[in-house]
């Protein structure tokens, strides 16, 4: 008998629903092929939700997503919501608390610059020649990003606002595990990043780095401030293999390595919290670009994200990992036949230009 496996579907705002129709025609084409059955429960998230019901994480979607082996999440806000205050805005209100709720404290951020592509990248031919893969693994539920905040008027009319950068250290443990697993199915080299010359969260970050490395001999362990890993990360992505750092951090360096494939609509994510007994996870996995809004509804939009997102919803959430590899496979396929959608479009000889649509089948296609 077929396997069945439930999937919370949030295609969320602008591209999101365009392009989580063509992961979900790539899901499709695997579930024909691969014995198993993939029922969905699409709900609203972010803007879309805030329109039809108030919140931008209403307790349906929440519930709904309980109910699932996995998320699949496609993007959520836009310049509609833009004038709400900060903490309800689609991304802040939906995404922060999406995170926190399901302990998905383990983001994964592949950033591949494919060889074929390299000429989107922004970065200096010779240094992304051949292209690059780096992984960012980035603590997601920590930091400065959920740590106590207040905003103050002082007594001499100035205004104070305060955000606590808090870790415990079974915090910075937990994500070392998953960075030195990761570091140890690639190339056995792990970067910590950090900023242990001034912050004391840094310090306990390093020590612990440290600490967990004994238990991957194997694995060779470097440190990095991050200032200096900003820069080296332009200056040599061909020498880093896999870095780890905190929240913050980590979100402002995954937008570099995005910037620097040349192409944040290639690129997808996986948020994982503790692994199950069988060694799946229950996960999130997004683009890690944005919704896009110049280019929603147009068709235009890029969907190999939102496709290598169900690639790695695939291996991480549900051990399927011949399926996922399959998918990577194809999309590799389809980028070397010089298909490109308009972001990716360089005018190159071999190349042709084509829709949100027509790139899904492609894959389809390959697979
Ligand atoms: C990301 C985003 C989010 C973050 C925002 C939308 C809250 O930038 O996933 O990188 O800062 O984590
Ligand atoms: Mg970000």
């Amino acid at each position: 008998m077929a396997k069945a496996y439930k999937i919370a579907v949030l295609p969320g705002d602008g591209i999101g629903p365009e392009v989580m129709a063509e992961a979900l025609k790539v899901m499709a084409k695997i579930s024909s092929t691969g014995g198993v059955i993939f029922e969905y429960s699409e709900q609203l998230v972010g803007g879309a939700a805030i329109d039809a019901k108030g919140k931008a994480l209403p307790a349906e979607t929440v519930a709904a997503c309980e109910a699932s082996d996995a998320i699949l999440f496609g993007s959520v806000g836009g310049p509609k919501w833009e004038k709400l205050p900060p903490d309800e805005q689609p991304e802040r209100a939906a995404l922060l608390p999406i995170r926190k709720h399901f302990g998905l404290f383990a983001n994964l951020r592949p950033a591949i610059c494919y060889p074929e592509l390299t000429s989107s990248s922004p970065v200096r031919p010779d240094i992304v020649a051949g292209g690059f893969d780096v992984l960012c693994v980035r603590e997601l539920t920590g930091g400065l990003y959920f740590g106590p905040k207040r905003t103050e008027n002082l007594p001499d009319g100035d205004v104070l606002a305060v955000d606590e950068m808090v870790y415990k250290k079974s915090e910075i443990v937990r994500i070392a595990h998953v960075a030195f697993k990761a570091a140890r199915a690639r190339k056995k080299k792990l970067l910590s990043v950090d900023k242990a010359n001034v912050v004391r969260n840094s310090v306990l970050w390093r020590e612990t780095m440290k600490e967990i490395a004994t238990q991957y001999p194997d694995v060779e362990l470097a440190h990095m401030y991050v200032d200096n890993a900003a820069m080296q990360l332009i200056k040599m992505p061909r020498e880093i293999d896999v870095f780890v750092t905190e929240n913050l951090f980590g979100d402002i360096l995954s937008d570099e390595m995005g910037a620097i494939t040349g192409s944040l609509g290639m690129l997808a994510s996986a948020s994982l919290g503790k692994p199950r007994a069988d060694g799946t996870y229950f996960g999130l996995f997004e683009p890690s670009g944005g919704t896009a809004p110049d280019i929603a509804g147009k068709g235009i939009a890029n969907p190999i994200a939102q496709i290598l997102s169900a690639a790695l919803l695939l291996r991480f959430a549900l051990g399927m990992e011949k399926e996922a590899a399959a998918i990577e496979a194809a999309v590799r396929t389809v980028i070397e036949s010089g298909l490109r959608t308009g972001d990716i479009f360089t005018g190159a000889a071999g190349t042709r230009k084509v829709g949100t649509r027509e790139m899904g089948d492609a894959v389809v296609g390959a697979l």
